[in-house]
Order: structure tokens, then sequence, then C-alpha cells
């Protein structure tokens, strides 16, 4: 069984993966050894499928723009659950990540003489989203895996898959994988090491997410023993195609698009009158639904999928080619719509993970709700550092991604140190690991995982979508813990040894169980409505009992719910009005 030694273990390769790797070599100049470990190819993370942009703040005085403002609109945006230490590190520290993807070479928009176009984006005062066409998450992948291709002594493992976390006593860390090649296991262990796995959002059905997003490091963080955070706030982003669910960017509305209800009228004015199309994602989503709910809506004849309209016919002429051009390029091909002819079909899907695994303000593990993890960190999507609270903005998670990606790289390095030949538990996990699945390959199951992952994607859409009521969330409960229990007899068909994309497929499903049982359980504790999560019960944000990050972590007896405060600072709570 190989035990495979590094200085520095990096499970995850998109944006905050790849960024944590340059950091890690470039501040211990060459002089620590990194894996980088991802399910993928490294160029296949779903970080390639982000779109609008990043968001900083580069130009203030021309722009009559500033970090504080930054840091306002995004704590008002969360509906004042971020903690705002974390949201003062964000906004500082963005404007230093465009500027090194600058010099990576993402080939950024550009205004006169040069600087960085920005576009508007909804929740915020001022266009501060910097972009690269509508292809963003793409140049800035693109950069950062060249750079690492040049650093010389990161190693990088695609398409191993990771099952099981390890911690030991003495600070020692890491994790078994599967080679998907060939189902080899095998055991990576360091001193320090960054989980940087991405979003769970395919615990829905109606994803913008690639099928890859199943929350892998978060659910073995979480069987791990180690919290996770807020995992109820789940983001749905308002335009996703129908009925595929691909992202139709936020940058469409930025760049002046409208939505429209089935009377052909602009119904945000009902809603958030001064920021129309831009106001933040929870509330266009839910004026969308609300639309929907009340007789607006139009209706996809093949998926029977209700919708509204994303027009962008107004815009001027060459606007869509030269700032969304794969937009155009997807509803051709998905649809046969030329946007600047037809409007889009469109509705809200899951997107984005607001909770994960709970950090501090530096990117580390919490071991308890209080107490930092020696020696491991999470960075992007998976962590839940809390600068995204109940909502997040659009485009400050590849900030997040590109800020912790960095601090996270640079503290893990400063760590790291060769470690000696004890291999503690590693090669009993790995072991463990393989003997373990070898019996679910043999393992005379009767229940088909695909129908099962569908019957979860079924309550999920159901009732954990845009508006929730508390009969529908107890449903829910009953209905996973059903489907938790069923998972013991799933089979997997394919017994071969080389891409068991079956295999692989089963092992998704335990994490996304997993946690679409905390969303449920995390989403039934919070009698309150608060960004993303809205509960028909109880339509109000109720500070005095909820204006606190939900903890849950297993426990011998199942899962422990907790709670802890939210870090407040100069913003103070307001009632939220755009
Ligand atoms: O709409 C978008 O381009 C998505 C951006 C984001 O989620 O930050």
């Amino acid at each position: 069984m190989d035990v495979l030694d590094y200085d520095v273990l990096i499970l995850g390769s998109g944006i905050a993966g790849l960024t944590a790797a340059i950091h890690a070599y470039r501040s211990s100049g060459g002089k620590v050894r990194i894996a980088i470990v991802s399910k993928l190819h490294a160029m296949r993370s779903h970080s390639v499928a982000a779109e609008g942009g990043v968001s900083g703040v580069l130009y203030p005085q021309l722009d009559k723009d500033s970090e504080e403002l930054h840091a306002y609109d995004t704590v008002k945006g969360s509906d004042y659950l971020a903690d705002q230490d974390a949201v003062d590190v964000l906004v500082k520290g963005a404007p230093k990540e465009i500027k090194f993807f600058d010099h990576i070479g993402v080939p950024w928009n550009r205004r006169e003489q040069g600087r960085i176009m920005q576009r508007p984006f909804g929740g915020m005062t001022v266009p501060r989203t910097a972009f690269a066409a509508d292809k963003t998450g793409f140049f800035m992948m693109r950069a950062l895996y060249d750079e690492v291709l040049g650093c010389k002594d990161i190693d990088i493992f695609h398409e191993h898959f990771a099952t099981s976390l390890i911690l030991q006593k003495d600070g020692t860390s890491g994790f078994v994988a599967m080679d998907l090649a060939n189902r080899e296991i095998k055991a990576f262990r360091s001193k320090s090491t960054i989980i940087a796995t991405g979003g769970a959002s395919r615990v829905f059905g109606f994803t913008t997410n690639s099928y890859s997003n199943t929350g892998d490091g978060t659910a073995m963080a979480y069987r791990a023993g180690i919290p996770v955070k807020d995992m109820e706030f789940v983001q749905f982003h308002p335009t996703a195609l129908v009925p595929s669910g691909i992202l139709i960017t936020e940058a469409a509305r930025g760049e002046g698009g409208y939505l429209r209800n089935s009377d052909g009228r602009r119904f945000m004015e009902d809603y958030a009158k001064s920021k129309m199309e831009l106001a933040p994602r929870d509330i266009v989503s839910r004026a969308i639904i609300t639309e929907i709910n009340n007789g607006k809506g139009l209706v996809d004849d093949e998926s029977g999928m209700k919708y509204v309209y994303l027009d962008l016919r107004h815009l001027e002429p060459g606007k869509i080619d030269e700032r969304l051009p794969m937009i155009k390029e997807m509803t051709i091909k998905m649809l046969n719509i030329d946007p600047s002819k037809e409007q889009i079909p469109i509705r809200p899907a899951a997107h984005f993970t607001m909770g994960g695994i709970h950090t501090d303000i530096h990117g580390r593990v919490m071991k308890s709700p209080t107490q930092p993890h020696d020696g491991l960190w999470a960075a992007g999507e998976c962590a839940c550092v809390s600068v995204h609270g109940a909502n997040r903005l659009g485009s400050n998670s590849l900030s997040q991604c590109s800020v912790w990606g960095r601090m996270t790289g640079t503290a893990a390095a400063k760590k790291s140190m060769k470690l000696g030949h004890d291999r503690g538990r590693f090669t009993i996990e790995a072991e463990r690991e393989a003997a373990a699945l070898e019996s679910l390959l043999d393992r005379k199951g009767d229940v088909n995982p695909y129908e099962l992952k569908e019957e979860m994607h079924e309550v999920m859409d159901t009732h954990l979508y845009v508006y929730r009521n508390m009969k529908g969330m107890a449903y829910a409960r009953e209905k996973l813990r059903s489907i938790y229990n069923r998972y013991g007899r799933v089979y997997v068909s394919d017994k071969g040894n080389t891409y068991n994309t079956n295999l692989r497929d089963v092992l998704e499903l335990r994490n996304l169980i997993d946690l679409a049982s905390i969303i449920t359980e995390c989403a039934i504790r919070r009698k309150e409505s608060r960004g993303a999560h809205v509960v028909l019960e109880h339509p109000k944000r109720d500070d005095k009992r909820y204006l606190k990050h939900t903890i849950a972590q297993r426990s011998l007896r199942g899962m422990k719910v907790s709670y802890i405060p939210v870090k407040l600072g100069q913003f103070e709570p307001q009632e939220r009005k755009y």
C-alpha cells in the first residue's frame, strides 16, 4: 500500500486549490513538496464554469468606490450573517488578487488607458466586477494551471477520488484516495493539508453546477468529526436556462438585461424598485418564483418547468458578442434562441453553498466550534469562513477563492516539515478503505443508486428550494432518513478496475446524502427567514434568536447542532431595502 508523503497536500484543483499551490510554492521559495489531488483532470474543475467575474475595488477615486463600500454591500447582501472581520479581509485582499491574475495572464476586458473594466453585479453599489467576457473562471483557471505547471515541485494527481480524511493526534493529516484509472488505493500524508473541493449544489437536481460538485471534502470532513457551518443557506441563482439549468450569467443583467413575466412586464419593480434586476440573488429568485406562483410564468412543454424571461434584445448591437459571447453560443446551441432576437427562458437553480467546513478567519479548519485544528485548512466554496452569510453577492466567490487560496497556501507551506517514518494510521486506513471498496463491489444490494439519487433530488428540489415550509421540510427529513438507510443496500453493477465511474457515483452519492440531511436538519431548526433561507411560517428575520451561525457536528449519537455568535462590526443589522 502506497503512503505518499508531502509537505503540503491540497485536495481539489479549482481556483482556490491551484492558488493555494502556487502560493505555497512561491512563499517557500520552492522548498516544499506539494501535491494537488483532484477527482478530475485539474482543468475540468468546476471553477472553469465561472462566468461573470470577480469583485474588488480597483480604482477607488475614479469609480467613487471604496473597500468600506464593498464591505457594506457584502454585509447587507449577507442579511447581516457574514462575519464582518472576515468581510474586511475579503475586500482588502481582493484588489491584489485581481492584479495577480492580471500578471499571470488573464485577458481582462479593458477600459481606456488599459484599466481593467468592471461591470455592475447584483447588490453592489457601483460596478466592481472585473471580467474576461463571460468566461472569467476559465481564463483564471488557464492562467493558474500554466503557472502550476511552471512550478517544479508540484505533483498533480489528476483523477484521484478521495474517500476519507485522516486526522492524527500528532497533527499529521491527509486522506485516502482511489486512482480512478485503475482503482488503486493510495494514502496521502502531510503536516499541512488544505481542503479545496468546491460546493455541493448537486444535492439538488436543478442546478447550475457540474456533475462533479458533490461536496466531497465537506462530507468527508463532517464524517471525520469536523464541524460544518450554516449549511441551510443554499444560493439559488435567478437565471438558469430552462430546462437544462445551465448558468446564464448575472452579467447578462449587469450589462442591462431585463426580467419579464408572461405579460411582458418588468416585474422587479414590485420587489426591488431601486436595484431592479440587480438586486441580490435571494431577492431576485424569490421574485421570479412569486411571479410564477401568481400565474405570471410560462411553461416549458417538454419538461413542464415553469419560467420567466430574460430579455437581452434591447442591448446595443455588438454588446452580446463582446461581453456575453458564451451566453449567445449556449442559447443558440441548447435552444436555438438568438438572444439579440428572442427572450431566454430562465428560472432559479441551486448554485452555491454558502455554508461549508467551519473555518476561522485564517482558513484554519476548526475541530470544535471554537478551536482550530493544527495543520488543516479549507479554502474556496467548501469552506465557510463566513464572508457570505445568508446570501452571497455575485462575483464575491472568485475573490474569496483567491484571497483564502493565497492565505492558506502560504500558511500551509510555513507550517510544513518533512515527516519521519511513523506512518501512524495511514497504512491501516488505506487498507481499511481498500477493503471497504472491495466489499462495496461485492455487495448484493437491491437498491439502484441512480434511482436513489433521483429521489433525493426530487425531495430537495421540492422542499428545500427558494421557499420552504415546515411541513415540507419535515417530510424531507423523513424521506432523507429512508434514503440514508437504503443507501446501505445500494449495488455497484460495474465490477471493473478501469475508470469505474459507477463506483465513483456510488461514493459521491454517500456524500450527497450526508449533506442533504445536514442542510435539511439545519434548515428545520432555523425558524426565521434570512437571505436565501425563507420559511413561509416564519417570514421575518429574527435577530434576537437567530443572529448566529449554525454548527452541525457528527457525534456518537448522530448529528449535534449548536450555534455560535456572528462577528458584528461597524455595520449594524438593519432591514434590507433595495
Ligand atoms: O452569474 C454569474 O456569473 C455567477 C457568478 C457568481 O456566482 O459569482
